[in-house]
């Protein structure tokens, strides 16, 4: 058996996941971690640094930077400076930071929705106006593209300064494509609009398609480009909390440089350590990590496919996390929730990903095949019970 078949008990391991939010559900798929163990050189790496018995401050973080930019080269074929990547600790401070950085209170910020949420609410939340670009759903194909026409006339307002896109789409598992992303990132660029490109989930995609980072489609120079990015989710290690941010535009890396000493935006050598081995030893658990997760939605899509529940399914094309339309059920988050837990399933509310998701609920699917089959099951006697 294989290190996805095995799920380790995860019971009383205080995670938010079964211990909190999904505290006694069979099924707890809401919250983003995946119920697999992390890659062996990541905990040996962790190990031989704890035996060295005293977490000190790290006395050099190249080889953070060089190990992150030959993971670059090797799986999307980016060339990055290790001098231009920065990291620090959680994504979501890095973003209050960089939101700081680059704009002031009272400044536009477009944001794609549905979308993690905190994208929509840490620049809401500071007194930045939010400038919601929805994405637009076409029910029937479940699929979701961006509104550029809408996209076109919030970039040339002059109080817009950032765009913020989330790339693949956390919930809508969109993998944007290269003409997508030049055309958002010309747009910014031509009206000297940032363009912060969010890829934490950049390393599951299914089909054979491809990740577009936002540095393969911007300009030599990089102009008003900025790449934020974690290696947690792909690990198993979203509790070390790491962020990454690439800033080659000599402009903005001065700034986010001061700005970020000036609050000491930083991380624990304990994870440095960590994911540089996971960047260099652990292609061949990416690799089985990604075979596993196709089996899982290949059976998802068959099985909604063959079963009429009367739940729409966002095409997965990209992430572990799927975007469910209950819509049909006429019920509101919080009641699905509700009937949900009888059958031993937690998902993640849709109200979590910005305004207009009622209806919606956010399925992680980064478990063993057992579960998902099981977690399909409960599904559907939920639904016969219930809706049918
Ligand atoms: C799109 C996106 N960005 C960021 C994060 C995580 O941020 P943090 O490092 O603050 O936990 C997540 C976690 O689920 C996410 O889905």
């Amino acid at each position: 058996m294989g290190n996805f078949d095995v799920m380790p008990d995860r019971h009383n391991t205080n995670t938010w996941k079964w211990d909190g939010e999904g505290k006694g559900a069979l099924y707890p798929m809401g919250t983003a971690d995946m119920d697999f163990r992390m890659p062996d050189v990541i905990r040996d790496a962790l190990h031989q640094k704890i035996d060295q018995g005293v977490l000190s401050y790290a006395a050099d973080k190249s080889y953070f930077s060089e190990a992150f930019a030959r993971y670059q080269k090797k799986h999307y074929g980016l060339e990055i400076d290790p001098s231009d990547v920065f990291c620090g600790t959680a994504l979501m401070a890095v973003y209050k930071v960089l939101l700081e950085t680059y704009t002031a209170p009272g400044d536009g910020v477009i944001v794609q929705t549905p979308t993690f949420g905190h994208l929509y609410n840490v620049p809401r939340n500071n007194g930045r106006m939010v400038y919601e670009n929805r994405l637009l759903y076409n029910r029937e194909e479940g699929t979701w593209t961006i509104n550029f026409e809408e996209l076109e006339t919030m970039v040339k307002d002059p109080r817009v300064r950032m765009l913020v896109v989330c790339n693949p789409g956390n919930p809508v598992t969109r993998g944007l494509t290269e003409e997508e992303m030049k055309r958002m990132y010309d747009l910014c660029n031509a009206n000297d609009v940032i363009m912060l490109s969010d890829e934490i989930h950049s390393d599951v995609y299914y089909d054979g398609r491809k990740h577009v980072s936002v540095l393969h489609v911007c300009d030599e120079a990089q102009h008003n480009c900025i790449l934020l990015t974690s290696p947690g989710k792909v690990f198993g290690v979203p509790g070390l909390k790491i962020a990454i941010t690439v800033i080659h535009d000599p402009k903005l890396k001065a700034r986010y440089q001061v700005v970020s000493n000036n609050c000491r935006v930083d991380v624990i050598d304990l994870g440095m350590v960590a994911v540089a081995a996971g960047f260099d030893g652990a292609d061949a658990y990416i690799a089985e990590l990604q075979e596993a997760l196709q089996k899982n939605k290949d059976y998802i899509v068959k099985f909604f496919a063959e079963n009429d529940m009367k739940i729409r399914l966002t095409k997965p094309e990209a992430s572990y996390l799927f975007w469910l339309d209950f819509s049909d059920w006429n019920m509101s988050c919080a009641e699905l929730a509700e009937l949900l837990k009888k059958y031993g399933i937690v998902y993640s509310d849709g109200t979590e990903f910005g305004p207009g998701n009622e209806g919606f609920m956010r399925m992680n699917i980064a478990t063993t095949f057992t579960q998902v089959c099981g977690m399909c099951d409960a599904l559907k006697k939920c639904y016969t019970e219930n809706i049918a």
